[in-house]
């Protein structure tokens, strides 16, 4: 079949044709194939069921002939589309010429790509690149496809992108790029983006992602993990969204490490210690397991490398059967024959079993280089809802550390502190109460934390406006309570270094 590869994927665009790609962005903006526009036509609920791999609302939406519409059919619905309509938007013989589109038959072409309108965090107008009925990921699973076909943007791609720190930096590395989203993203605060995947298939679309979206090209390199990485070569800011899935045998390379049960994301996170410039961030998605006997959170700081604060937030953690379910889906065999799905589930438990596991954490591992004698490693549970994006809020985090490192308790009496933006007060206790049994601080913002504290404590937060200093705070609320100010002053800091800890009081300079 014309413009498909043995492998059953379709052969890409060229992507040393940037002037092709430029015209078809500038082709794409010109018709709003935008995330907004795209909005504005399909409507919420049609936008939402792509966003779910159903289509049907979608191609409804899209019965008339506008450029709009016609380009929605193209790159996002994978629709055959007359070559005279397409003509009327699109540079459409430089783009059969190039590789984009195919004739299939008759006077109709097609993509040989999804094209994904992707808004970038300062509404810029940006497009994914993936492969053919990847753009949109979700319940229809990927079904039988090839183990190198590259997808586009999942919900684990945009929450990599919210948490990274986006502080400017001149070396950026994204490892595992797949369609280049964290390159795209990088592209913004990094002077040198370095893009690697194992699938050279991932290098090429990246290259498209980027040519398209109108950023700087990345500087693209094949190889597994840390291989690409020229020796004595480091980044001040490293992300990957690897293939963390935990399974029986390596399959789809998107997903499936190949190495046995979370080897791969214990090396990644291992390796990254060294290629990182002093202070800078190394931020991973990564899958970890519980085994019996062992506490899943000495697991993980044991991955820790030498020289690295590292902040660990395990988000979800599933049982054995959720998640096998969950990844059998992800590859549509749960649509194949039902005995074989049997067995394969069967092959998942088997592994489990073997290795003692009974279940698997989900979450966010975050590295930063420091010079530090005693690195810092948060290791925590925290599955509530946060609010993205949390680069600054990681960034913040780590900054806070080096205060506490730097402040024993005297100090700390002697700073200035300020109460963080949209921190509220809640009391709770039975209603109609003289007192509250307790007083929770909680913060809208950020991780979205909620804590106890005692009077002394809300008293406290509620005065900090960077003015005073904590010790002279102390001793008016000890003045105030009938308190003796030194008891005061002995027994707060532990409560005002939790607050600051967590986010709830910043260091005022
Ligand atoms: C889950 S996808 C992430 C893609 C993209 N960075 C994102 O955030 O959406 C993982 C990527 O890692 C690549 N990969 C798989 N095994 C790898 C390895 N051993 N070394 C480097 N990359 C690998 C896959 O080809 C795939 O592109």
């Amino acid at each position: 079949m014309e413009g498909v590869t043995d492998s059953g994927l379709a052969t890409l665009p060229a992507s040393d044709r940037p002037d092709v790609a430029a015209r078809l962005r500038t082709a794409l903006l010109g018709a709003s194939f935008t995330a907004d526009g795209l909005l504005d036509l399909l409507g919420a609920p049609a936008y939402a069921a792509l966003a779910r791999s159903e289509t049907v609302p979608a191609l409804r939406a899209t019965r008339g002939d506008t450029p709009l519409e016609t380009l929605v059919r193209l790159f996002l619905l994978q629709q055959p589309v007359p070559y005279a309509r397409v003509a009327g938007v699109l540079p459409a013989d430089d783009l059969l010429d190039s590789g984009w589109l195919n004739r299939v038959g008759g006077d109709e072409v097609a993509a040989t790509v999804d094209v994904r309108p992707y808004g970038g965090s300062d509404g810029e107008d940006w497009f994914i690149v993936s492969d053919l009925g990847c753009a949109v990921g979700g319940a229809g699973g990927i079904g039988r496809r090839h183990e190198g076909v590259v997808l586009g943007v999942g919900g684990a791609s945009t929450t990599l992108a919210g948490i990274t720190v986006r502080t400017p930096v001149a070396a950026a590395l994204d490892l595992g790029t797949g369609s280049g989203i964290q390159a795209l993203h990088a592209a913004q605060h990094a002077t040198r983006v370095t893009a690697t995947d194992l699938n050279p298939r991932a290098l090429h679309i990246t290259a498209l992602t980027l040519a398209l979206s109108g950023v700087p090209a990345a500087e693209l390199r094949e190889g597994s993990l840390f291989e690409p990485v020229k020796e004595g070569e480091t980044f001040d800011l490293i992300v990957s969204n690897p293939p963390f899935v935990i399974s029986p045998g390596a399959r789809l390379t998107y997903r499936d490490g190949g190495m046995s049960g979370d080897d791969l994301c214990r090396s990644l996170v291992q390796q990254a210690g060294e290629r990182l410039n002093e202070g800078g961030f190394a931020q991973f998605l990564a899958n970890w397991q519980h085994v019996a006997g062992e506490d899943w959170q000495d697991r993980v700081r044991s991955w820790v490398p030498r020289g690295c604060d590292a902040w660990i937030v395990q988000r979800e953690v599933q049982d054995v059967n959720q998640y096998a379910e969950l990844w059998l889906r992800d590859s549509g065999d749960h649509r194949g024959d039902p005995a074989e799905y049997q067995a394969q589930y069967d092959a998942w438990l088997d592994e489990f079993e073997a290795r003692k596991v009974k279940g698997v954490g989900f979450g966010w591992i975050t590295l930063r280089r420091t010079s530090a004698a005693v690195p810092s490693v948060t290791v925590e549970e925290w599955p509530h809802p946060i609010e993205q994006p949390l680069g600054e809020t990681i960034r913040a985090h780590f900054d806070r550390l080096d205060y506490l490192r730097d402040h024993d308790d005297a100090d700390l009496l002697e700073g200035h502190f300020r109460l963080a933006v949209e921190v509220v007060q809640e009391q709770v206790g039975l209603p109609g109460a003289e007192d509250p049994e307790h007083v929770v601080l909680r913060q809208h913002r950020g991780m979205r934390r909620a804590t106890k504290v005692d009077t002394v404590g809300a008293g406290f937060a509620g005065v900090c406006d960077g003015t005073l200093s904590a010790g002279r705070i102390l001793d008016a609320i000890a003045q105030l309570m009938g308190e003796d100010p030194v008891l005061l002053r002995d027994r707060t800091p532990a409560q005002i270094r939790l607050l600051v800890e967590q986010g709830f009081l910043e260091p005022a300079v």
